[in-house]
């Protein structure tokens, strides 16, 4: 029997396997796309993995790439012409690979990055699963600063169900800033969803930068670390 830990570090060394040399990889965010990270980073100091290239989908992964010293191969999305495959986290997957991302306020750039990707792989412990998505976590929501109130009145109105303007925790009073220097909403619907067609309306909200479900169609692989070591594949 194994902890969370292991099983997001098995999930991560799976993924490893789905990149080759030369690849541009998109760096996700969050614990597990850090165990990723830190997996890929030994494979390219032992010569497993030549000639890569990295590009982060946050502040803290841009981070974590150059305090392991990888800063020579970092690159930011305009001096990249494309990307092999993204590897990151989620909050929740459901089984059809819908996805709730956001928790760690990287929405955005971790969208921009994933959807991009010419492969999305994502690596979660078991405990992300969830019979449909939303289930334990709002939906993020990145909002310019600007619109915020607008926006919750309007999703409220048009679809029912709360959001709630994220504040920071500690550190500073007010509300969270993004990467981007947008505000977040985190909306709880008050009935079922369907991910692909909420995705789509809520990114048509005026004031809406994006939305954190990352509907199943975008996603290329779901790699799942299971508590008794075994690791499944959606
Ligand atoms: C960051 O904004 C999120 O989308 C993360 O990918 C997500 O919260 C997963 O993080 P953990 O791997 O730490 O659970």
């Amino acid at each position: 029997m194994s902890d969370i830990n292991t099983a997001r570090l098995l999930a991560a060394r799976e993924a490893l396997k789905y990149v080759m040399n030369n690849y541009v990889i998109g760096v996700g965010t969050g614990s597990t796309a850090m165990l990723f990270l830190r997996e890929l980073h030994r494979a390219i100091i032992d010569g497993m993995i030549k000639n890569a290239l990295l590009v982060p989908t946050s502040t803290e992964t841009e981070i974590e790439i150059i305090n392991l010293g990888l800063s020579s191969i970092m690159r930011y999305p305009w001096q990249v012409d494309h990307i092999d495959i993204a590897v990151d986290g989620a909050d929740e997957v459901d089984a059809e690979r819908n996805l709730i991302k956001g928790g760690g306020g990287a929405l955005t750039r971790e969208k921009i990055i994933d959807y991009w990707a010419g492969k999305f792989i994502v690596i979660v412990d078991e405990t992300k699963l969830v019979n449909r998505v939303p289930s334990r976590h709002p939906i993020p929501i990145e909002v310019l600063p600007f619109a915020w109130s607008i926006v919750k009145k309007t999703l409220e109105t048009r679809f029912g169900g709360k959001a709630v303007l994220r504040v920071c925790e500690g550190g500073k009073r007010g509300p969270v800033i993004t990467d981007n220097g947008n505000y977040i909403l985190d909306y709880t619907p008050h009935s079922p969803i369907d991910p692909a067609e909420m995705e789509r309306r809520i990114k048509e909200v005026p004031g809406v930068v994006e939305v954190g479900i990352f509907s199943g169609e975008h996603v290329s692989k779901v790699i799942i670390g299971k508590l008794d070591g075994s690791v499944i594949t959606l």
